[in-house]
Parts: C-alpha cells; structure tokens; sequence
C-alpha cells in the first residue's frame, strides 16, 4: 500500500452535512465531514488530546467535535476550540490533526492520503466522457470484497483470466497480432482487438470496419484505479473507471463507475448493471480466493508467463513508487497497532513541525530485484 496517491474515501451521497463519517483505508482511521459551505474535509481521525474517534463526534459550525471533551477542529485539521480552557487562553500549536487535500468528483469523496506539493502529486484520474450527455451512466457501484486490493487491480490488467472466469460474457479472443501494452507517465496495460476463437490478423482498416471485431483496453491509473474500455463498432463503447481503497491488507472497498455509448435510454441501465455486476462477481469468487491473500514477497514464489506481462508491469510500477519511499511498512504498522496513533503524513507537515501523531512507518527507499520472470518480456 503507498501513500501519496488519490483514494475514494465514501460517496458524495453517504457524506451528509449534519454527521461525519468515518473511512478505514491502508489500515488506517479517517474522518470526513462537510464544513458550512458544504465542502467536503477529510482528517486523520485521532483527537490529539487523549485519543477521541472524531468520526464518533458531531459536526458543529462548520467543525468536527471530538465526542470525549468537546475540542473542535476545522477542516484544515487545527483545534478551534478547547471547551476546558479558560476565555483568552491560547490553544496550543500542536493541537493540530493531518488534513488531506480532497477533490469531490464522479460522486465520490476523494483524498489524497500523503505530504506532496500540490505541482508534485499524482494526477486523480480524469474521466473525459463523464459530463457528456452523449454518454449514459448509471448508479455508482459500491463492493465490498475480501481480498487485498493489488490482487484485484491485478486481475483488471490480466486478460487471460477471461475465458475461464468469465466464459459466456468473454467469448471473444485477443486475436495474434493486435496485442499491445501502452504506457502512461502512472501507468501501464494492454489493449487489443478481439473477435471470435480463430479469427486471423488482418489489415487495421478490414479489422477497423468490421462489427465482429471488437477493440478493448483496460489500464491501472496509480497503485488503485483501474479503466477498462470495450468498443464494438462505431459509436458502441463501455467504459469502466474502478477506484480502489484498499481498507486493509485483506479488505478493499470498489467505487465502479461504467458509462456507455450506447442504449443511452434509462430503461436499459438494469440490463446493462446486471451484466456488469455478473462478471464483477465472477471475479469476486476467485480473488476471495487467492493464497496468500497478498502478492507474494518474491517472483519465485509464483511462475510468471508472457500472458502475465501487463501484471508485471503494474508490479513494476509499485516498485517505482516503492523506490521513492511511498510504501507502507505494514509489518510495523501492525506490530505497533494498539500503541502507536500513526496518520499519514498530510502536505502541511512539509510547513510546519510540531505534530502530536505519528507518521505513518514506511520502508527505505530501495528498488529490489524485478528478477524471476520467465521470458515475460
Ligand atoms: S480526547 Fe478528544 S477532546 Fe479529549
Ligand atoms: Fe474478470
């Protein structure tokens, strides 16, 4: 699990002005509230006098109201209000709790759980089409599955799963040739164009017009979002934006958005959800499944085969951001669960010292051993 990226951290729609709401995400406790103006605060969620669950409090003026003695906080995470203290007396500059930057879209409350400069943080992921009335969305899903976060971000990339996991709705096969496995500046997949068992390579323009032929994509986005693109002719598109937060080693709650081109009519969006959700829990079944629950330590603990590329190059990617020191050292974490009141690291730690929690461990900096692939590449 890495900090400095953006994680969905509850619906627009659960969040309600009157009560905060709390967010377990990474191992870790979060609070979430709306201020006067509506606007969504994310905060570690430890009162720094003796330990209060802000999320067990109340929303007042705008603040969020630790349920044991009363101190309030605003959304910039600093102590407004210390009831015991008398009228005039200072509020101590510690009394200050990790604020997160938080941005509201898709319907989703999302926080970027870390301590980057604003210019140096990892873009949320933008959905183009999501405004365009010439897409159709519907309802947002929520899933709460067991499983650790990476095994099913895994499976998103992993198009040879399909077949066996998914065999009626996948009945299409990635035809030889037309495999491709594009990169972003934050990450990695696979596209190509599909068609019935044993249809052959093609010019591009023949496979282009033919309705048969069906082009699909799907990408990691960061450690957490997953987009998968299907398009099957002119104008017949579904996509898929999957945002991830890992709750625990072995929790991971999915926001799923989908949007068509297609049967814009509301009347099939039951259909069209239901297909969706029919795969979705497909993959369930087998990721609950998985042993161990967690991607093992090292590659000779699994055999890898070319099929397996795109999940490697995710894996890839997560020892990038390994290397810049975002992992979490979860080992520690747990070791000291019960001890130590650990938030990540908000940006405002970069400005100013003097912070009653500690920072969340994390393991050095250091790029291991991508070895162990068998002729993946
Ligand atoms: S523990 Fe929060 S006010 Fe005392
Ligand atoms: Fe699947």
């Amino acid at each position: 699990m890495y900090i400095n990226f953006w994680y969905p951290i509850c619906t627009s729609e659960e969040l309600q002005a009157a009560e905060p709401l709390s967010a377990r995400i990474m191992g870790l406790s979060f609070v979430a509230f709306r201020d006067t103006e509506g606007l969504p605060h994310v905060l570690a969620n430890t009162c720094v006098h003796r330990g209060g669950s802000l999320a067990r409090g109340s929303v007042k003026d705008g603040c969020i109201v630790c349920p044991y003695h009363g101190w309030r906080y605003g959304g910039d995470g600093k102590c407004q209000l210390l009831p015991s203290f008398e009228a005039g007396r200072k509020i101590p500059a510690r009394a200050k709790v990790d604020s997160y930057p938080v941005r509201e879209q898709y319907g989703i409350v999302f926080a970027f759980l870390g301590d980057l400069p604003e210019e140096e943080r990892p873009p949320l992921y933008t959905i183009e089409e999501y405004e365009d009335t010439a897409w159709r969305k519907h309802k947002l899903i929520l899933l709460d599955i067991n499983c650790y976060y990476e095994r099913s971000m895994e499976n998103g990339v992993d198009f040879v799963h399909n077949e066996f996991v998914h065999p009626i709705q996948a009945s299409p096969k990635p035809i030889p040739g037309t495999v491709k496995y594009p990169e972003t500046p934050w990450g990695s997949g696979v596209t190509s164009k599909m068609a019935e068992m044993g249809a052959k390579p093609r010019g591009d323009e023949a496979m282009e017009s033919d309705p048969n032929v069906l082009n699909a994509g799907t990408w990691h986005h960061g450690p957490n979002t997953l987009i998968t693109w299907i398009t099957f002719g002119e104008n017949r598109s579904l996509h898929q934006y999957i945002f991830e937060a890992p709750v625990d080693g072995g929790h991971t709650k999915i926001f799923f958005i989908n949007l068509r081109s297609f049967m814009l009519e509301p009347e099939h969006d039951e259909y069209i959800r239901n297909a969706n959700l029919r795969v979705t829990v497909e993959d369930i079944a087998v990721l609950e499944g998985l042993y161990p629950v967690r991607t093992p330590e090292t590659r000779t603990r699994e055999i890898l085969t070319p099929g397996d590329k795109p999940v490697v190059r995710y894996r890839d990617f997560l020892e990038e951001w390994n290397a810049k020191g975002w992992r979490l050292d979860t080992k520690t974490l747990q070791e000291n669960h019960g001890d130590v009141a650990y938030a990540i690291p908000c940006p405002d730690r970069r400005n100013s010292g003097n912070w009653v929690l500690d920072p969340v461990p994390l393991l050095p900096a250091a790029r291991t051993s991508a070895a162990g692939v068998e002729s993946a590449a």
